[in-house]
């Protein structure tokens, strides 16, 4: 007799048929994707084609226009409290006197941010120290942590920023460009903290990067946005010249450099765009590190 199956856990975020969009414009349309507990999931594309969008379903503050999303089994937003969230471009001005650990502690109780809690007694107020300088530890911030965070770089900042968005140990981490602004020893290392935090600890973690290097090693599924439309699969169905040339419908080319490097030549990318994020030569010009 055939031994019974077990039954497929539900996947974390689920995306069907979803189509996004925003000022009556469809961004992207036909979206498919499943995320299960502990995977590493990568939103790749250019400037403008709705990843942040894309982040922003998954949160549950702008709908989907068409498809159904589910994320930890129920509707986008409806167990808030387990997912964290890294929005992009953020950056604290050098005259914000807020200590790095309070930006970290914003992630328990920000909604309770200046007032104090009538109640919160001392043990809870221990435990919330403990798992700040638990998280700033994990993220390697314990060194700057006591500053002002204006006075922090701003590598820094994001790093405590990670902190804050881990403090809640969510399932569910969105993190929108978390490696803007750093540099490569730092982006390697925050994407291996990223990939630990993933498989260790079972959360899912889906990040838009524009640069899918730092994180390729650690990932398990990609999804590629063009305009109109999107790939979602694994990392070597997805980056592929043949799909990368369908989806763009321009040719692209994908190569593999000695050191695993993905360079994509040809992606319909204003390389000026992101002159500021890849200062290093021989990465413009119409070539393109993928991402
Ligand atoms: N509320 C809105 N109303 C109208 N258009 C919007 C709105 N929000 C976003 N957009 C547009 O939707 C498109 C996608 O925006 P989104 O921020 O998702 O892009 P992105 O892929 O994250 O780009 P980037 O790499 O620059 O961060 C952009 O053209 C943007 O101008
Ligand atoms: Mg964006």
């Amino acid at each position: 007799m055939a031994a019974a199956k077990q039954p497929e856990p539900d996947p974390v975020l689920s995306l069907r048929g979803v189509a996004v969009r925003v000022g009556g414009r469809t961004l992207w349309s036909g979206v498919d994707l499943t995320v299960g507990a502990g995977e590493f999931t990568a939103v790749l594309g250019p400037n403008g084609v709705g990843k942040s969008t894309l982040v922003k379903v998954l949160l549950g503050v702008l709908p989907a226009a068409a498809g159904e999303v589910r994320v930890l089994g129920g509707a986008p937003g409806a167990r808030s409290g387990a997912v964290g969230y890294l929005p992009q471009r953020r950056s604290f001005d050098a005259s914000v006197r807020i200590r790095g650990v309070d930006v970290v502690r914003l992630g328990l109780d920000g909604d309770r941010w200046g007032i104090p809690v009538p109640g919160l007694g001392r043990a809870r107020r221990q435990a919330a120290r403990e798992r700040v300088a638990e998280v700033v530890e994990l993220v390697g911030a314990s060194a700057y942590a006591h500053r002002p965070i204006g006075q922090c770089s701003g590598g820094e900042q994001q790093r405590l920023l990670i902190a804050q968005a881990l403090i809640r140990r969510p399932q569910v981490l969105l993190l929108d460009e978390p490696l803007d602004s750093l540099d490569l020893p730092n982006q390697s290392a925050i994407a291996a903290l990223l990939g630990r935090i993933c498989h260790q600890e079972q959360v899912s973690v889906v990040m838009v990067a524009h640069d899918v290097n730092p994180i390729l090693h650690h990932l398990d599924r990609v999804v590629y946005i063009a305009e109109g439309g999107a790939v979602a699969g694994t990392p070597t169905e997805v980056i592929t010249s043949e799909t990368l040339t369908r989806l763009y419908r321009t040719p692209i080319e994908v190569l593999r450099t000695s050191d695993g490097r993905l360079v994509v030549v040809g992606q319909p990318e204003a390389p000026a765009l992101h002159s500021d994020r890849h200062p290093e030569p021989g990465t413009g010009g119409g070539g393109h590190v993928a991402g």
